[in-house]
């Protein structure tokens, strides 16, 4: 297979973890005889500093032509502190989301056996807990019509039925591959908005008879992540409380270092850890790289290169246990491994695995 992959390393830790992602592919390419090419492009702050805008233009043109894009992270605080700032960072991300057509994001929660201890939860209550939270992410309030002046605002919650169901679709047939469990999050008890994705998941319902569905106010929903994360297999909400509950999802595993996300839609997928840009930590080789690399092995699953994500699992998994960490995930005592020496760990592990 040839894959070309758009590289957008962005700001804070992006280049840092961005270069291991990058170092982690090569190395699965080189094993299963697949040629890769990498066009990098601009995003974030780094891209408003060099050109002005966070999504530029010619970033849009290279990921539309590529197979996927490997996306690292984006923001950083000269602009969180000024609230008058005309361009943000993030306005990039929500740009290429808009633009690629992203309307399905896909974040998996899971759990590493060896890292429950970190979990703010009770080990016992996480273990165990994998689902998937489908978030809709080009809709709802963030791209709804917006008004502020001083002395009112507001933003939209708007939903069309074609969104509503193409989304609902995704999550379906999730659910159909994993566990067959799927859970509706809305807020049917006050929102017009949510009574018309429940009446359309009521109507899709019956297409998929093998998938058992629920549905669950958003509220009780992050009540029920907490009290038992294992009820969920596959969870399909709006772009706002998609947003707000894969947070909570995403400290159930310990570690917010450790979570890859998938976006896809119309256009080219693209593949991200599901933290930021953690701009203090930038240049001090000491981020954790896998939620990045993880975000790899999503990549090939995406193309259906289950052995090629399988392997980079692997290796994940076999770095944690031979404790090659960095220090945020580190046991006691333990040596505290950078962002570099991880991902080298990893793609040496990679290149030694007999095919
Ligand atoms: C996320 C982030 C973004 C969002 C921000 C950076 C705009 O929190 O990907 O979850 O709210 O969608
Ligand atoms: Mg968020």
């Amino acid at each position: 297979m040839e894959l070309n992959i758009a590289v957008l390393p962005g700001d804070g830790i992006g280049p840092e973890i961005s270069e291991q992602g990058v170092a982690v592919m090569s190395a699965v390419c080189k094993k299963f005889g697949h040629e890769v090419n990498y066009a990098y492009a601009l995003c974030g702050a780094d891209a408003i500093d060099k050109v002005g805008d966070p999504f530029p233009e010619e970033t849009f043109q290279i990921c539309q032509e590529a197979d996927a894009v490997l996306f690292s992270a984006v923001g950083d605080p000269k602009f969180d502190n000024n609230p008058t700032a005309k361009v943000r960072p993030e306005q990039g991300l929500l740009a290429m989301r808009k633009k690629l057509g992203l309307f399905a994001n896909i974040r998996p929660v899971q759990t590493f056996k060896c890292l429950l201890h970190k979990s703010p939860l009770r080990a016992e209550l996480v273990e165990g807990a994998d689902f998937l939270c489908i978030r809709e992410l080009t809709g709802g309030m963030y791209f709804g019509e917006k008004y502020q002046d001083n002395e009112k605002a507001y933003d939209t919650n708007m939903y069309t039925r074609p969104e509503i169901e193409r989304i609902l679709k995704v999550g379906f047939e999730y659910a159909m591959k994993r566990r067959k469990h799927l859970t509706v999050v809305d807020k049917a008890n006050v929102l017009a908005s949510s009574r018309l994705w429940r009446q359309i998941a009521q109507e899709m319902a019956p297409q998929y008879p093998e998938v058992k569905t629920d549905y669950m106010y958003v509220d009780n929903a992050a009540m029920r992540m907490i009290q038992e994360p294992t009820f969920f297999d596959v969870m399909v909400t709006e772009n706002t409380f998609g947003d707000i509950l894969t947070d909570e999802g995403s400290c159930i595993s310990g570690s917010m270092g450790l979570l890859p996300s998938a976006s896809t839609g119309e256009s080219t997928p693209v593949f991200e850890p599901i933290h930021g840009s953690w701009p203090q930590a930038k240049g001090l080789n000491i981020a954790n790289p896998l939620a990045q690399i993880l975000s790899v092995a999503m990549l090939f699953e995406y193309f259906d290169c289950k052995e090629e994500g399988a392997l980079i699992r692997e290796a994940v998994d076999a770095s944690l246990d031979a404790n090659v960490r960095t220090p945020e995930i580190q046991v006691e005592g333990g040596a505290k491994y950078g962002t570099k020496e991880v991902g080298a760990w990893i793609v040496n592990y990679i290149n030694e695995k007999s095919k």
